[in-house]
């Protein structure tokens, strides 16, 4: 016996994922003219591509995308579709308060079908009582965070952490700069109410927020009495970091280190499709008494009369009675520490594919995405940031069956008609996104490849020249290109 144990007793370079394979579905064949066709036809945006084209990965985002587990296809069979309090529900609200750590006596709970509504009937309900001037400084606000913002007549800060420059030994890039909050603070508290922090940061190159930030940011924002929330979809992801890079939570469990992040919040938005680990779903949570709702004693009913009309009973918001049974399981999963190292193992793997072929990324790399950073992609190039070369990449990739997303100067730049030229504040990225528990490492690989054989032919890349929507909002999604060298 004791022969048995040593002759196994080795470490192995890999490790096993945590899962195996329940359902495939097989790529369709495509040439590489009808993939010409459908890119021109979409007018290089990658949003308009058909997706059965991508053989490759389709790493446009790792929101919703999700492969479901044979368990949450088992509990989506039991749903029930009642339309009022469906016996999943029940069940829903106990799953938030066992991985969120709260208690529905202090807590309310609004589903929604997605992250966005949930911050829109937040901002909404807000913008009408604070009205303009008001500001809500972040470590990094989504990009429907800040345009549900900014629509409601405030202005979304971004307080990027110095260090997200930094180099990639540097653990927790996506903090807030926790100098710039206490001086908005002190200089213009009045026009603050509220601060936030997305956990991890996604605008901010996919990166970790550490427990003694959040906890720097909760201090600062009570000493000032400003409530302070989180926009909680990568919650899981996020503890993994803390636990594998923060030294004092070494020891502590996945689910305790998620409690103690959000007994710092005064509440949460939070899209389902990240780290829920669902196709659908979002939520916004809110302690009943905090210096928000002291403030704002109708904001609650007001909430709740928003879900009502724009969702759905309160007892199903956004959902189906099957996706709450989904949820229900998939958070049950998210916290798990093998599915998290499996997970983040991945993306991290991807990240050091594409650093060793000499791709400019961003390092390290992050929980849910690769981030190349364009402007150093194009270094030594004749392209400017208004040629639009994040775009470009992503254009060129589609021919290969890969999709990525441009977040860089046209996503967050804007045109501007009176002075004839584009405006660009922000980072200039083009993410690749993993979708959660759908890629193997293989295909990632493919990815990269691509990635590196472009990046060898940088200097023949064209310009993608807006042809329709430069000067929309969110153009991203509906503008149209033509590729010109
Ligand atoms: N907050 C963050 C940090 C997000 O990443 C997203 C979505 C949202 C809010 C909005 O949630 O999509 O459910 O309405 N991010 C996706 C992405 C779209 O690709 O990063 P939603």
């Amino acid at each position: 016996m004791n022969n048995v144990a040593s002759l196994t007793d080795f470490e192995t370079p890999h490790a096993p994922r945590a899962y195996v394979n329940a359902l495939v579905r097989f790529h369709h064949p495509f040439t590489f003219e009808e993939r010409l066709a459908a890119a021109q036809s979409a007018g290089w945006n990658v949003f308009q591509f058909p997706s059965e084209m991508l053989k490759g990965g389709d790493l446009l985002s790792d929101s919703g995308t999700t492969t479901l587990t044979a368990e949450q296809f088992s509990q989506m069979t039991l749903g029930d579709e009642a339309y009022g309090t469906n016996w999943g529900y029940p069940k829903l609200i106990e799953t938030f308060e066992k991985t969120f750590g709260i208690s529905s006596d202090q807590w309310e709970v609004f589903i929604f079908h997605q992250g966005r509504a949930a911050e829109h009937a937040l901002f909404t309900q807000l913008g009408k009582r604070v009205g303009q001037g008001a500001m809500i400084p972040s470590n990094g606000h989504f990009d429907t965070t800040h345009a549900n913002i900014q629509a409601n007549a405030m202005e979304a800060k971004n307080l990027f952490s110095r260090e997200l420059d930094g180099g990639k030994e540097i653990p927790f890039k996506g903090n807030i700069d926790t100098v710039a909050l206490e001086q908005l603070l002190a200089q213009d508290e009045q026009h603050v109410p509220l601060v936030y922090a997305t956990i991890t940061n996604n605008t901010g190159g996919g990166q970790p927020v550490s427990l003694n930030n959040l906890k720097d940011i909760q201090r600062i924002a009570s000493a000032h009495h400003k409530p302070f929330f989180l926009d909680a979809c990568r919650f899981a992801e996020n503890a993994w970091f803390i636990k594998t890079r923060e030294s004092a939570y070494k020891n502590i469990s996945i689910a305790d280190i998620v409690h103690e992040i959000f007994s710092l919040c005064d509440g949460f938005t939070i899209s389902l499709k990240k780290d829920g680990l669902v196709n659908m779903g979002g939520a916004l949570v809110m302690k009943k008494n905090s210096a928000l709702t002291t403030k704002f004693p109708t904001l609650l009913n007001d909430l709740r009369d928003h879900q009502i009309l724009t969702e759905g009973h309160p007892t199903y918001g956004g959902f189906s009675g099957r996706d709450i049974l989904c949820i229900v399981e998939g958070l049950g999963t998210v916290v798990k520490e093998e599915y998290l190292a499996s997970r983040i193992g991945l993306v991290q793997q991807f990240g050091r594919d594409l650093a060793a072929s000499g791709v400019p990324i961003v390092e390290p790399t992050g929980g849910h995405a690769v981030y190349i950073d364009v402007d150093r992609f194009f270094e030594g190039t004749v392209m400017r940031r208004e040629d639009f070369g994040g775009v470009a990449l992503t254009a060129l990739l589609l021919l290969k069956g890969v999709r990525l997303c441009e977040l860089g100067a046209f996503a967050f730049g804007a045109w501007n008609s009176e002075k004839q030229c584009e405006e660009f504040s922000g980072k200039n990225y083009v993410r690749a996104a993993v979708p959660r528990n759908k890629y193997e490492l293989q295909d990632l690989q493919y990815v990269a490849d691509c990635v590196k054989a472009l990046y060898d032919r940088r200097d023949q890349i064209p310009k993608a020249i807006p042809v329709y929507g430069r000067e929309l909002t969110l153009r991203h999604f509906k503008a149209r290109f033509a590729l010109e060298s």
